[in-house]
């Protein structure tokens, strides 16, 4: 076997594969600041259907909450379209949430009947990147 045109033996083989990223599934999308202002505002139950207590939290301590709640939201449905199946099996909104780490760095976690999905469909990782302006919010997720 070859890698980056060098031939390996049995135990670098057996390392690279380790390394080797398979990616079975991505996801992207966009959402109006605007539009999340609007869904903030009309329904007071929409936020707490949505988004988790640490989510809210997170949300409410920035200057600019919407841009805040759109990328979360945008991390969601990013995550249901890297699944392949969307938004089915009953999953919750809240069974798939973004935790920032100490570096402000968002990850995507997983519960109930989305990590079960996840896990029947011998997925390992995944990775979240998010960016928001005035106008609007966008998430990009990737699933090992
Ligand atoms: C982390 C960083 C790249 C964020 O970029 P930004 O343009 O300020 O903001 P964006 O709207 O594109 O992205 C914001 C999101 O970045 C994510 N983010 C924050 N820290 C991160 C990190 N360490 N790694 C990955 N993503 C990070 C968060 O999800 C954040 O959104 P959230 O708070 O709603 O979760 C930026 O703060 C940074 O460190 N830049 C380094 C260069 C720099 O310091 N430039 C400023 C001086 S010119």
């Amino acid at each position: 076997m070859y890698y980056n045109g060098r031939e390996l033996n049995e135990g670098a083989q057996e390392q690279s594969f380790k390394e080797i990223m398979m990616i079975k599934g991505i996801g992207v999308d966009i959402l109006a600041i605007g539009r999340m202002e609007k869904m903030i505002a009309g329904d007071a139950r929409f936020i707490r259907k949505v988004f988790t207590r640490e989510e809210i939290e997170y949300c409410a301590s920035k200057a600019k909450i919407a841009q805040h709640y759109a990328a979360r939201f945008t991390a969601k449905e990013a995550f249901f379209k890297a699944l392949g199946s969307g938004w089915r099996y009953g999953m919750s909104w809240k069974e798939v949430w973004v935790e920032n780490n100490q570096l402000g760095k968002p990850e995507i976690r997983i519960s109930g009947k989305a990590r079960h999905h996840f896990d029947e469909m011998k997925f390992k990782k995944i990775h979240l990147s998010v960016s928001h302006t005035e106008e609007y919010a966008v998430a990009f997720v990737l699933i090992e």
